[in-house]
């Protein structure tokens, strides 16, 4: 079924609730992978009604071009939402989300903590306000048991766990692994914008990672950084804005690989214009 008014979305919805229905909530941009329909496929296996949602939400951009550029294609969503047994699919137009348009929205300040300020947070100022308020505004309509986010957006889901929170939101925040291309590119809708020479480079990020966590047991985090850092910059078309090795809860950088249960690896990496986000677990 395919939903594209807020009031039609809050009225179908509450029908199921009102059933008794557990309902998974999945929330996207479109141009969809293998990775979003993963996440649609564990909601459709955990929760009795799916709703998913395509939008590319004006807000969380921070640069006019990649919002311009940013891939779209409405028909192959659709069809690929219906093969993965998506029980709704919402494709609001801007003032659904936002009625009386962008600019002029009522703005709400998000507690997002200090997850929010690092990384993403300090090179996409706005990023993660953007992120939350569109979250926000879709879980009040959709009202999900549980909604699923994929961890190739490690900070965001953080955030978004802050933002339910500080909001006081009954949700269940699901994370699911990162999908992975055969030679290892973390699929991003984003990879469409790759030419094929810089497609052929791309999947050196994720193994320029993979081998770091072996290169980690006998080297300092310092060490491992940098060997990361210097190794990408040093190919074709790459060009690492940010390398961080991090808590995988505070998000906050370690010294010492002892210093945490749990350390994560972000990077953030041009290749050309095409900005692409990766992720490794060290423990
Ligand atoms: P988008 O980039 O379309 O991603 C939608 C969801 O799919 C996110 O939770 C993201 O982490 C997940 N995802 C993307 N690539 C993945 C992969 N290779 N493996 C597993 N999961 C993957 O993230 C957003 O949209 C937006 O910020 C959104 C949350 C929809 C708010 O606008």
């Amino acid at each position: 079924m395919i939903i594209r008014t807020a009031a039609e979305l809050e009225n179908f919805v509450g029908h199921q609730r009102q059933n008794g229905k557990s309902i998974g909530f999945v929330p996207t941009m479109g141009a969809l992978h293998a990775g979003h329909i993963s996440l649609v496929e564990q909601s459709v296996n955990e929760n009795d009604f799916t709703v998913v949602s395509v939008f590319v939400n004006p807000t969380q951009f921070n640069n006019p071009t990649d919002l311009a550029t940013y891939p779209r294609d409405e028909e192959a969503d659709i069809r690929l939402l219906a093969k993965a047994h998506a029980d709704a699919v919402f494709l609001p137009a801007v003032e659904e989300i936002y009625p009386g348009g962008v600019e002029g929205r009522n703005r709400h300040e998000f507690q997002l903590g200090t997850a929010a300020e690092v990384m993403e947070g300090k090179f996409r100022p706005g990023h993660f306000q953007g992120v939350a308020e569109v979250v926000s505004r879709l879980f009040a309509l959709v009202r999900p048991t549980r909604a699923y986010f994929g961890e190739k957006d490690f900070q965001q889901i953080a955030v978004i766990k802050n933002m339910v929170a500080s909001e006081g939101i009954d949700v269940e925040i699901i994370a699911c692994p990162i999908k992975r291309a055969d030679d290892g590119l973390a699929l991003s809708s984003r990879n469409a914008l790759l030419t094929p020479e810089q497609r052929a480079v791309a999947p050196e990020i994720h193994k320029a990672l993979a081998d770091s966590v072996e290169y980690a047991r006998q080297h300092s985090v310092r060490a491992t950084h940098d060997t990361v850092v210097e190794h990408l910059d040093a190919l074709p078309f790459l060009n690492v804005e940010y390398f961080e090795i991090v808590d995988a809860r505070t998000l906050l950088p370690v010294e010492e690989w002892d210093e945490s249960p749990s350390v994560v690896g972000c990077i953030t990496v041009y290749c050309g214009n095409v900005r692409l986000i990766d992720n490794i677990r060290y423990k």
